[in-house]
């Protein structure tokens, strides 16, 4: 099976993208920019959710219209950077549950290191989104769903706002069921793992701990 690979190219995701990528914006306004940007993804990420006819009363008359038909979501940041798309993501689905998983990127080997993972008790019921703004090696996303599967969730999505061509492969490879949606494909990595020419770090410019 080939996975649905799907590149965001909404102008108003590629104006704030413009703004996150700039050395000059500080954490606060980077912040908000993840924040915005998730939500817009997450409609588009949404977008095959099924939906049933109901009537509702108007104060005219009867209608015959939709809701969504109960189909339930999660959403999995990875941490650190991924905690920045929770707000944006969960304001368009507020009944969504969150879980968290913890990877950090070992500077050296740029293999991740998992140190935390709490999941909804109900995952089996629910499809997941897993969240992250970096898709650099893919090491972390890999590893990441690997944890989610051994829970067996209905489905696996992955949200990224930057991606390098060398973390899309790899993911695609790993997960050949996983649907990708990526704000933006930039042109490489460096040699220190970093993407080209990406936004620098995102945990660091999340929470100002560079
Ligand atoms: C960043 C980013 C991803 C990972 C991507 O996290 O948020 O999780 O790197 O790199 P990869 O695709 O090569 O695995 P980092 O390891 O810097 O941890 P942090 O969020 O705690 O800063
Ligand atoms: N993690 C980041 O935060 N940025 C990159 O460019 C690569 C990995």
């Amino acid at each position: 099976m080939e996975n649905q690979v799907f590149i965001m190219e909404h102008p108003l995701i590629q104006h704030k993208i413009s703004l996150l990528r700039d050395k000059a914006t500080g954490s606060k306004e980077f912040r908000e920019l993840i924040s915005e940007i998730s939500m817009l993804m997450c409609y588009e990420a949404t977008r095959d959710l099924p939906l049933k006819e109901v009537e509702i009363e108007t104060p005219v008359a009867v209608a015959k219209t939709k809701i969504l038909a109960g189909r339930k979501l999660a959403f999995v940041p990875i941490l650190r950077a991924g905690i920045g798309m929770v707000d944006g993501a969960i304001a368009m689905v507020p009944a969504a549950k969150v879980g968290h998983i913890g990877l950090y990127r070992d500077p050296e080997t740029l293999k991740p290191v998992e140190y935390y993972s709490k999941l909804p008790k109900d995952i089996k019921e629910r499809e997941v989104v897993v969240l992250d703004p970096m898709l650099a090696t893919g090491g972390s996303a890999i590893d990441a769903i690997s944890i989610i599967k051994k829970s067996n969730p209905k489905s696996i999505k992955f949200m990224c706002i930057i991606g390098a061509p060398e973390g899309i492969n790899a993911l695609k490879s790993a997960h050949t069921d996983v649907t990708i949606y990526c704000a933006a494909m930039d042109q490489k990595l460096n040699e220190h793992g970093y993407i080209v020419p990406g936004l620098g770090d995102a945990g660091d410019r999340i929470f100002g701990t560079e």
